[in-house]
């Protein structure tokens, strides 16, 4: 059995080269080639244990193993300090929409959304099954294709705390740091009032860049786009925040139960959650040269995502992209050829020339290009070359 251990490096994936094509989708995503082949060998036999990792408890000492590398390789990413708990919840990231409000937010208090996206949108809406939300900012004036300056958003006096959504998958903007006017891509969050916890879904750019989680005090991510497998959401909470209590709550819907309980109270869903632990490993080995491995992914997803972003910039005005320049996202590529026709016969030729799923969300149009960390350079350049070409065949 083959062992995924730091210094494994990522493999230029090619579709020649591996029969599989370069996966744009916006999630699930694209996972390392090591990790699924890594995945082949334990779905049959895990750790010599003449078990599969399908079949086995998770009260088994194999699981403990696998449970623990994975809660210890998710700290050591992010060097996170004990403070913080790290929990593999299911219902996926719409179910911290309810979650979150339901053990943060007392029914008489407020809470502050900044609506930057379908997601956040989607959170807002859900938190008012629990009593008053404040919207303290959105971006529908523009169709979600900006993300606000600290002066544009307005708090209310006392929230329970402040959501946000760090990259929005659909419209193509993330938050991130603008200096001398330029964007240097790296981690933003909103100023938000002293003392109140910031809550932030980081679904899709979670890892994709050197992240302080001490700046929030509870970060949520869907695992099926830079962390794993679809059916485990991670959260990472404060302490205080884990236990703290301001309604009546069935068990299985508090943080403090899957704190207490390393994650598993029930059965939980252990092949998401190993798949999870293998992306650890493979993000860990991405450290090069004494670089930290999210330094490492960092630059490289600003390289995929500035080969695609130049094909939008040189390409005289045809491709438009949807995204402000400044609020640009290094995940989720978003642009529209000069027709909806166009976007259509881009969409169906990409597809047939191995560069697949980039229909664009219903509710944004256009294409959208995904490239999470699992993304290789080759696939960004193919499709770089592949705009240019398109756009010089129907311009
Ligand atoms: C930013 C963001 N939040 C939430 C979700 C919903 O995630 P899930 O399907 O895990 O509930 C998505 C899904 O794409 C997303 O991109």
């Amino acid at each position: 059995m083959t062992t995924l251990t730091p210094g494994t490096k990522s493999s230029a994936v090619t579709p020649a080269a591996s029969g599989r094509i370069f996966n744009f989708s916006a999630g699930p995503g694209c996972l390392p080639e090591e990790v699924l082949r890594q995945i082949q060998e334990d779905v049959f036999n895990i750790k010599g244990s003449g078990v599969g990792i399908l079949e086995h408890s998770h009260r088994a000492k194999v699981y403990d193993r696998v449970l623990a590398e994975t809660f210890e390789d998710f700290r050591k990413i992010c060097n996170l300090p004990s403070n913080y708990h790290v929990l593999f919840m299911t219902g996926g990231a719409t179910s911290q929409n309810f979650l979150v409000p339901a053990n943060l937010k007392p029914q008489d208090q407020t809470a502050d959304y900044i609506t930057t996206g379908y997601w956040a949108e989607k959170s807002l809406e859900q938190a008012k099954v629990y009593g008053a939300v404040h919207e303290a900012f959105t971006s529908k004036d523009k169709n979600h294709s900006y993300i606000p300056t600290d002066e544009q958003i307005r708090y209310s006096a006392s929230p329970a705390y402040v959501h946000m959504c760090s990259n929005n998958t659909i419209f193509g903007t993330e938050w991130h740091e603008i200096a001398g006017g330029k964007n240097t891509w790296r981690e933003r969050i909103p100023k938000v009032p002293a003392g109140v916890p910031l809550v932030c879904d980081m679904s899709s750019d979670i890892y994709s860049r050197p992240v302080d989680f001490t700046k929030y005090g509870l970060v949520y991510a869907g695992a099926q786009k830079n962390l794993g497998a679809a059916g485990t959401t991670v959260v990472v909470i404060r302490d205080d925040l884990a236990s703290k209590k301001v309604r009546e709550l069935p068990w299985m819907l508090k943080y403090e139960t899957f704190a207490k309980d390393e994650s598993r109270p029930n059965t939980p869903p252990v092949f998401a959650i190993y798949v999870c632990g293998l992306v650890f490993k493979w993000i860990l080995a991405q450290a090069q040269g004494g670089r930290h491995c999210l330094e490492v992914i960092h630059e490289r997803n600003i390289r995929k995502a500035g080969l695609v972003y130049d094909a939008i910039d040189t390409s005289g005005g045809f491709w438009k992209g949807c995204a402000h320049p400044h609020a640009r996202s290094l995940m989720n590529v978003t642009f529209k050829a000069p027709t909806p026709e166009l976007d259509d016969k881009f969409c169906k030729e990409s597809t047939a020339a191995g560069l697949d799923a980039m229909k664009g969300h219903r509710s944004a149009g256009g294409m959208r290009a995904s490239m999470y960390n699992a993304m290789p350079e080759a696939g960004c350049k193919a499709l770089a070359d592949f705009m240019r070409d398109f756009a010089k065949k129907n311009g």
